[in-house]
């Protein structure tokens, strides 16, 4: 079957959205030694000296792209023990980032031809930095460029929002911070085994994930009408609130914004009045009891809250208007499960709003000038 035909579904969006257990699969195939007995980061050609050489990090992405580097700062930084900083490329590459010989800078792009991050990887390569590329494209100028290269294995994306490829970078970075940790002693081999089973269920768990399909369809029907929405989390929640409200803004055209729910009140819950819908991401353990916080702050203001929570949880679900559970699973890896009742909603929301779902006005799949 051609990967470039919709194959029954109305939307190549939609049918990205089903591909990403299949995705994760591919994206895991032979990198992960059976019996979670270790990971094989092909292409990646750092030694493991070099490695161990790395004492700083900078990602550099756009859009969805710099979504999924926020969540490689989090992860590498909590597990390996090294400084990350992830910076959008329309910046990195018009100021002079301090990188050098030392630095191991990762540019992560689904197209490999975005311009901003081909010129942020030029801008570094110019100053002596290493650079790795995770990109989807095999043969596109970026990973011709980068000194290393790893492959989210998507398949070709067609649909300008972007889903699976978003989904296999998540899992490329989970097997890069989960071999830095251990190569870096961060994490002892059980854990690190523990952690690698965890992430070779991820493909039968997005399977069980995409059976809320209907309910964020009936939900997007809800509130076809609403002329803004908020997303809230923290930490890897946060760079998924992030992504979850740039899917909606890029489909349906509508006034979305991500913060950090530490952030809320310094500002923006200012925003908050009856019947706002706030989608609130709680699926950090770490950090439930701040973010129940945040929940209980703006339902006290009238907002109609949807959540998404750990199976077994109980306080969320007893606040919030509607919840979606996603399996009890490392904190670390809940994103590459809960991007998807996220993806569905803001699909199923520019449906209802008669948008052009795969090709959003204004629009290109890759910014290449
Ligand atoms: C994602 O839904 C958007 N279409 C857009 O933000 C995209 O992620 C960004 O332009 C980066 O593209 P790239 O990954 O191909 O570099």
């Amino acid at each position: 079957m051609c990967e470039i035909e919709k194959s029954g579904y109305p939307h190549y969006m939609l049918k990205e959205i089903y591909e990403q257990p299949e995705v994760i699969k591919r994206t895991l195939k032979e990198r992960l030694i059976p019996g979670s007995e270790g990971i094989v980061l092909d292409g990646i050609g750092l030694t493991q000296r070099e490695l161990d050489g790395v004492h700083r990090m900078v990602i550099v992405a756009c859009g969805t792209s710099y979504h999924a580097g926020l969540a490689g700062k989090y992860l590498i930084e909590s597990l390996a023990g090294i400084p990350v900083e992830v910076e959008i490329a329309s910046e990195f590459r018009y100021r002079s980032p301090a990188v050098d010989k030392n630095s191991l800078v990762i540019v992560i792009s689904q197209s490999g031809e975005t311009a901003d991050t081909l010129d942020a990887l030029r801008t570094a390569k110019g100053k002596g930095a290493r650079v790795l590329a995770i990109t989807n494209v095999v043969g596109s100028t970026i990973p011709r460029e980068a000194d290393y290269s790893i492959y989210t294995c998507a398949g070709p994306e067609v649909s300008v929002a972007s889903t699976k490829a978003y989904t296999s970078q998540l899992i490329v970075i989970y097997l890069i911070a989960l071999q830095l940790a251990y190569i870096k002693g961060g994490i002892g081999r059980e854990v690190y085994r523990q952690m690698l089973e965890a992430v070779n269920r991820l493909p039968e768990q997005a399977q069980k994930m995409l059976d809320c399909s209907q309910s964020m369809k009936e939900l997007a029907g809800k509130h076809k009408d609403i002329e803004k929405i908020v997303y809230l989390g923290r930490g890897l929640d946060y760079a998924l609130a992030l992504e979850g409200s740039l899917k909606f803004k890029e489909t349906c055209y509508i006034h979305s914004a991500a913060y950090p729910g530490g952030e809320f009140r310094h500002g923006p819950i200012a925003l908050v009045e009856e019947g706002l819908l706030v989608v609130l991401l709680a699926t950090q353990d770490a950090l439930i009891d701040k973010t129940l916080a945040n929940l209980k702050e703006v339902k006290d203001r009238g907002a109609y809250v949807v959540a998404l929570a750990k199976e077994g949880d109980g306080e969320v679900g007893k606040l919030a208007d509607r919840v979606v559970y996603i399996p009890d699973i490392f904190d670390e890896f809940t994103s590459a499960l809960a991007v998807i009742p996220l993806q569905l909603f803001a699909y199923y929301s520019a449906v209802a709003r008669g948008r052009n779902v795969d090709r959003p006005r204004s629009l290109v799949k890759s910014v290449t000038d």
